[in-house]
């Protein structure tokens, strides 16, 4: 049977900028009402609101224009019971920033996922500022924090990762403090955008590697803002690679994000031979970029996927190799060992998971090698709880020809509960 997409997708609003909205409201002067339009209301954004609400601020019930009122940086209260993260790793590790800095004891806990993932890394440089911090093991959460007056901190980043950038420049604003974080490629910059809209004194340089931010004392509060959270790239991308992979018709992916370090998927769909048409960009309130993307099937083919990209499309790689796999020749992902500490081993789950429906892959340290075929894929797939994996081939698995079973559908209540319905509506 034929694969037909048709229509348009308005993709739920991106996880990362609905975190750290949630964030920013709540650090607002006392008083300052934010609204939030848009926002994700997905497992992970939740999991954000209900570790603010116990903390003392009142974050409403999730609603497509969500009023919220500032506590100020100060304002937060010691929570009564340990925070639970639940899956978010961007909850976790934003938050430890924020709790480094506020005068009482804080306690993250999370699911087995989260609870397996790395918190050294956000940990050391909170530590250096003068926080106290305890992690099981000396890596794993549960993750107390005994926040308070903190120094300044220059720190220079082993791992490119946004979340550990956030969590430094957010202590700095609540510590009211100056700090400098350099990374070794440029990741997602949403909290500099956020900060830099909002007023603060934020500056970017160059560094020799790849750049660095500077985050001035922060004197005062910050103002509450209006936002209306832009559809979510990573989520995008799937309905990306559906049209792709289909044989006919199109779709419209309305008022995606589109800003530089998070349209990495979109540019290398089109250098894979996609068909991909995006309309100029618009500005958003948080100063991010949005863009309307058309796509339609195209004969893709192989690329390269190196350490100078990978932050770009960091949550759309195991898209990527599902692609790779009906693509002509072979696809390189190296310098991705992060995909190793995601939701899942991302390289352990879509390399076995690639093996298990009949396509070629080779696994490395760094990433994968995948052999591309016209050959049907057919099986059931595990995902270890992880919603990405599920949704990567869940869109590989309705190619003309393919027949893919998805153990565990429901976990992509993280970041995207309506894929499968809007998944339905698109194709016949
Ligand atoms: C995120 C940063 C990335 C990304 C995650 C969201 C963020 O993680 O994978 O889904 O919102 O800052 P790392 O910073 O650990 O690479």
């Amino acid at each position: 049977m034929t694969m037909r997409v048709t229509g348009q997708v308005t993709v739920p609003g991106d996880k990362s900028i609905s975190h750290r909205a949630l964030m920013f409201a709540a650090l607002a002067q006392p008083g300052a009402r934010s609204v939030v339009r848009e926002i994700l209301d997905s497992a992970d954004v939740r999991s954000t609101a209900a570790v603010l609400r116990a903390l003392g601020v009142p974050i409403p019930v999730f609603s497509p224009a969500m009023t919220i009122t500032g506590v100020g940086r100060r304002g937060l209260a010691a929570a009564s019971a340990a925070l639970d993260c639940g899956n978010s790793g961007t909850t976790t590790r934003l938050m430890a920033g924020i709790l480094a800095a506020s005068a009482f004891r804080s306690i993250l806990v999370g699911d087995d996922s989260l609870s397996g993932r790395p918190m050294r890394r956000v940990a050391r440089p909170l530590e250096a500022m003068g926080a106290r911090i305890a992690l099981s093991a000396g890596e794993h959460l549960p993750m107390r924090i005994d926040g308070g007056a903190l120094s300044p901190l220059r720190w220079k980043s082993e791992t490119a990762s946004a979340q550990v950038k956030s969590a430094i420049l957010l202590a700095g604003l609540v510590a009211g403090v100056e700090v400098t974080v350099e990374e070794p490629s440029p990741t997602r910059d949403h909290t500099e955008r956020f900060l830099r809209a909002l007023g603060a004194p934020l500056t970017v340089g160059p560094t020799v590697a790849a750049g660095s931010v500077t985050l001035a004392p922060v004197v005062r509060d910050l103002t509450g803002f209006d936002l209306t959270v832009p559809g979510d790239p990573s989520s995008a991308a799937f309905f990306a690679g559906l049209a792709s992979l289909a044989d006919a018709g199109s779709l419209r992916l309305l008022n995606v994000l589109s800003s530089p370090t998070r349209d990495g998927f979109f540019r290398t769909l089109s250098a894979m031979g996609g068909a991909v048409a995006r309309s100029a960009p618009c500005d958003t309130e948080s100063g991010e970029q949005v863009t309307t993307y058309e796509i339609a099937p195209a004969r893709l083919r192989s690329t390269r996927v190196g350490p100078g990209e990978v932050p770009s499309m960091i949550d759309e790689l195991p898209l990527l190799a599902c692609l790779a796999a009906h693509a002509e020749g072979e696809t390189v992902i190296s310098g991705a060992e992060e995909l190793r500490v995601k939701e899942s081993d991302r390289i352990a789950t879509t390399v076995a998971n690639l093996r298990t429906i009949g396509a070629q892959v080779e696994e490395r340290p760094d990433g994968m090698v995948v052999v591309g075929s016209d050959a049907p894929l057919r099986g059931r797939i595990i995902t270890h709880g992880d919603h990405r994996i599920a949704m990567a081939f869940a869109i590989l698995g309705r190619r003309r020809g393919n027949a893919i079973e998805v153990d565990d559908p429901d976990c992509v209540a993280v970041s995207y509960p309506s894929f499968w319905r809007t998944l339905d509506e698109v194709t016949r």
